[in-house]
């Protein structure tokens, strides 16, 4: 859709575990689509609107318990406060989601734009960190189970 990237994937953002790479991509892409919802303006717009904030709340729910799985899987010390960033995150959007159903002011930009900075932020340092521990711990020369 369009020329207008309001957020894009970038290789500096790999974990260095390709599905993990592939959700994160589809979390952006997910993004990308409200952004472009908000720009209409009309009421087929807002419905798009709506319907995306829902895709987006289920691909973010498969993708964390995915995350979380893995970091469970391979020992990672800072799984617990990972979960906790998770679940704010869960927990504005899912306030967001509802407001905006009920028809009170929810700014869909500024809805996207917090999209936008939290999941760039939490890509680019929290996921990083289980990232470089799954390096150091070599943890695929170890078993043969796939992680994730
Ligand atoms: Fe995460």
């Amino acid at each position: 859709m369009g020329g207008d990237s309001f957020i894009a994937w970038k290789n500096t953002y790999s974990v260095g575990i390709p599905k993990i790479d592939e959700q994160h991509q589809e979390l952006i892409n997910l993004t990308q689509r409200l952004h472009e919802a908000c720009l209409s303006g009309t009421e087929a717009g807002r419905v798009y609107f709506k319907k995306a904030m829902h895709d987006l709340v289920n691909y973010v729910t498969f993708h964390f318990s995915a995350e979380e799985k893995l970091m469970e899987k391979i020992g990672f010390p800072g799984l617990p406060e990972h979960k906790k960033e998770h679940e704010n995150f869960v927990k504005k959007v899912l306030e967001d989601v509802k407001n905006f159903e009920q028809g009170k002011a929810i700014v869909p930009n500024s809805f996207v734009r917090y999209l936008r900075q939290w999941i760039l932020t939490h890509i680019a340092q929290t996921d990083q960190e289980y990232g470089i521990y799954v390096m150091q711990n070599q943890y695929k020369q170890v078993s043969d189970e796939p992680l994730i």
